[in-house]
């Protein structure tokens, strides 16, 4: 292993004790949380090591020495996937399986059972390392599956990645294997526990924190985490035969040194991979870390290769989603909220509980008929249902509380004082606009946020010391902020202040849509911001647009036409536009999209019911991507309905109508399908 053959032996054997003992170390600290010898021994020993690998040419890339780089680095670096990492079709019930099964069965002619790996869906981040000659040449990101980030840094500090693989069946290879980097359950309770101690705060959830831990421009704040990493394939290979199936696969890499989990299985058949998933549900508990669902895969490979794949997934896999999981919480208060726009909201104080891999502490009621439907009074016990990335659901009232207090809506807006009015049935409202501090500190917050002009480093605390102290009256005061200024407040290093303003300056430059989005006009999210973008081009012709006109965009209609007008009939709001615009915010002009060249032109499609996998947002900024009109109402001009559960009269007029009904798997595949044409 180390290369200068012209070395001194005895050099050469103290290098190589050196590398094991630091790895042994790197082990007992990182890792265990269990370090052996004191800081200043550890770095005497990494500072020998270096200065011996530097004087007798003896570096090496699986040397420790490589492990943490000394230095944060400027930026990440794109890299290409060479072959996409896609991502997996979903499964919510035991039907879904069955039909996955069915159409595999269907698709490659088999008759009698399938072999299927089943493993744990781990919740972590996916990774893709590339070694040569056996060597770790390069970690990355997935990124959107065709284009992931440079982690290489990062990935060295983990310490169940070998920088060499074992072995040497892999000389003159270079092999790309793919995994899950996560923290486990232990790991991230010693990591909270000290950050508690430390810094006193806590982590979220065990996901997000390795999701942030990879993609650090300084690995050494990457290598205090003790991630770790589950292989489960191997995407490009070059010199190498690959065995006939996943489980020989797993067989390899374990050989090899890296770490694969140990908790899969080999079943035949959807029954008894059905088994395996009901199985992995009750062991979730002992399990050392976070899973969401089960992977089911194809064991053979020349299966696999038989049924290839669709534009975002493989044929030959399966995703089984656990049922959402449910905690009983009690009620501790019900507070109410204003929204960006004045809506009041209550929202339920909880005594907090870990509940779908997050403590949750708070959960919307919605609105009073909400709280009326439920029965539901300050003091009760309640459940608590929360899925993925799904924001925490008050089910039910599990027990009434000893001491109950009920809910009523306040007659003064909780931040200014202001008389709440209603709104339609249910809703209320505080209608002092922007001289409402809650309101204000929430257009900020949306227009610094990741989907609209996407500013890095300004926290819901800063924005509120922002708003409250009178520096940010308007988002346009955003960009008058100095160094200087901002450094006054809590919390705010020179140093932070200084990346504040580089992140306000780089949001300058930005696109029309995301500026429309972030505006904040009512009912003008992501995806209408993104129609009226592509069908505009510039914001010139749609501040000249009236509500004619704007409802020829495909996701606009009458209410929403009406308050794109209202905003910008509004002076006030005109005058914002053209501060933003004199403080140097700017976007590409786009030509306005052609939409008759897309699939699904000139098709009228009505989303109604729920869908258990997307959002109806998701599922209509998808339709529109593709071309098609999304109307809300059913009518003879309407081409297709999309259905998912509880659809009610838009399901019965389209069956008179007779007009295609799409379930919500059959969507799915219909979106695919065209998906594959673009
Ligand atoms: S196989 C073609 N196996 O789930 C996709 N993925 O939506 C191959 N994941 O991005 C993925 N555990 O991050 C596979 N045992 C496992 C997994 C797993 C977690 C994640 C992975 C992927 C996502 C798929």
């Amino acid at each position: 292993m180390t290369t200068n053959d012209n070395a001194p032996a005895s050099i050469r054997q103290e290098v190589e004790s050196l590398r094991k003992q630091i790895d042994h170390h790197n082990l007992q600290y990182h890792a265990l949380d269990r370090p052996e010898i004191t800081d200043a021994e550890f770095d005497a020993m990494l500072a020998r090591l270096e200065q011996l690998e530097a004087r007798y040419g003896l570096q090496s890339p699986d040397s420790p020495t490589w492990r943490v780089g000394a230095e944060p680095l400027p930026g990440f670096v794109e890299v290409r996937h060479e072959i996409p990492m896609l991502s997996l079709e979903k499964a919510f019930s035991e039907e879904e399986f069955q039909q996955f099964e069915a159409r595999v069965a269907k698709r490659a002619e088999l008759e009698g059972e399938i072999e299927f790996c089943c493993e744990p869906k781990v919740d972590g981040v996916a990774v893709s390392l590339i070694y040569q000659d056996g060597v770790l040449k390069r970690g990355a990101t997935r990124g959107d599956g065709v284009n992931g980030e440079d982690i290489t840094h990062n990935i060295r500090t983990i310490h169940d990645i070998p920088l060499r693989l074992h072995g040497s069946d892999h000389a003159g290879t270079v092999l790309e294997i793919r995994g899950e980097v996560f923290l486990g359950k232990e790991g991230f309770a010693a990591l909270n526990a000290r950050a508690r101690e430390e810094e006193g705060r806590t982590y979220i959830n065990p996901r997000n924190t390795a999701a942030g831990a990879i993609r650090q421009l300084d690995s050494r704040n990457t290598a205090k985490l003790p991630l770790r990493m589950y292989c489960y394939s191997i995407g490009l290979v070059n010199g190498l035969t690959l065995p006939g199936t996943l489980f020989e696969i797993f067989a390899l890499l374990d050989k090899w040194g890296l770490h694969t989990n140990i908790d899969r299985r080999l079943c035949h058949g959807a029954g008894e991979s059905l088994e395996y998933c009901r199985r992995l549900l009750q062991k979730r508990p002992q399990l050392d870390y976070e899973i969401d669902g089960a992977v089911i895969k194809i064991n053979q490979l020349e299966l696999q290769r038989k049924l290839g794949q669709t534009a975002r997934s493989p044929r030959w896999a399966i995703a089984w989603k656990f049922p959402a999981e449910e905690k009983s919480a009690k009620v501790l208060a019900v507070d109410f909220q204003v929204g960006r726009t004045g809506t009041i909201t209550p929202v339920a104080r909880l005594d907090p509980v870990f509940v779908g891999g997050v403590t949750v502490s708070n959960a919307t009621l919605h609105n009073m008929d909400e709280i009326g439907k439920l029965g539901l009074c300050a003091g009760d016990s309640v459940i608590v249902r929360r899925a993925g990335d799904v924001i925490p659901q008050i089910v039910q009232v599990a027990a009434a509380g000893k001491e109950r207090k009920s809910v009523t809506m306040p007659t003064e807006c909780p931040a200014c004082g202001s008389p709440i009015e209603r709104d339609g049935d249910v809703q209320f409202r505080c209608n002092a606009g922007l001289v409402c501090p809650a309101q204000r500190r929430q257009s900020v917050s949306h227009f610094a946020s990741r989907s609209a002009m996407d500013i890095e480093g300004l926290g819901e605390r800063l924005i509120e010391q922002l708003v409250d102290s009178g520096a940010v009256r308007n988002v346009a005061d955003l960009y008058r902020l100095s160094v200087d200024k901002l450094a006054e407040f809590e919390r705010m290093g020179q140093k932070s202040a200084a990346n504040l303003v580089a992140a306000i300056e780089k949001s300058k430059r930005t696109s029309l849509n995301r500026f429309l989005a972030a505006l904040g006009i009512r009912e003008v999210g992501g995806a209408t911001a993104m129609a009226l973008a592509d069908h505009f081009g510039d914001l010139a012709p749609l501040l000249e647009a009236d509500a004619e006109a704007l409802q020829q965009v495909p996701d606009v209609g009458e209410v929403v036409a009406r308050h794109i007008r209202e905003f910008f009939d509004n002076p006030e709001n005109l005058a914002l536009v053209a501060a933003l615009r004199e403080a140097g915010v700017y976007w590409p002009a786009a030509q306005p999209r052609a939409q008759d060249s897309l699939p699904l032109a000139g098709q009228t499609i009505v989303i109604t019911g729920t869908l258990g996998r997307m959002t109806r947002n998701d599922a209509k900024a998808k339709l529109l991507s593709l071309g098609a009109k999304v109307a809300g109402s059913v009518s003879a001009r309407t081409d297709c309905l999309v259905a998912g559960e509880k659809a009610g009269s838009k399901l019965t007029k389209a069956e008179e109508l007779g007009i295609r009904i799409l379930n919500e798997q059959e969507f799915a595949e219909f979106l695919l399908e065209h998906e594959i044409e673009t």
